[in-house]
């Protein structure tokens, strides 16, 4: 996962942070899907490596994805832990999914529930 998230990191569209990202998610039907940040002169408009993996499963493969776990890298290696949107889409589709990310102590993998707690759904 962590060399799928590495080659995308490449494709990534980020003139204006300079910070490319890299995601890739891995669902319980083994597949892995990649994603990259997209950014926009409207920088609001930017979507992050992990939405662009996920948003790209559920184009892929269809609406039915279960995440067991995201791996997010960053050029040039510094910690980077997902975003707050990310984290809720992330929960959306892998409420026990296990994030992999660069912290200042090191690689780490954290549940998604530790990363945000009582993440929103609709029932
Ligand atoms: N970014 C991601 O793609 N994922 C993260 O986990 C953190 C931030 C992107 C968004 C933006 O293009 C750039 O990093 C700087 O914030």
């Amino acid at each position: 996962m962590l060399q799928a998230a590495r080659e995308v990191l490449r494709k990534a569209y980020a003139p204006y942070s300079k910070f490319r990202v890299g995601a890739a998610i891995l669902t319980t039907a083994g597949e892995v899907f990649v994603g990259c940040n997209v950014e926009n002169a409207s920088y609001g408009m930017t979507n992050c490596a992990e939405r662009t993996a996920i948003f790209s499963a559920v184009a892929k493969s269809g609406p039915r994805l279960e995440i067991l776990a995201v791996a997010v890298v960053n050029e040039p290696g510094v910690p980077c832990a997902p975003c707050g949107a990310c984290r809720q889409v992330i929960y959306e589709f892998g409420p026990t999914a296990k994030v992999i990310f660069q912290t200042a102590q090191g690689w780490k993998a954290a549940h998604i529930a530790e990363l945000l707690p009582e993440g929103f759904r609709l029932q």
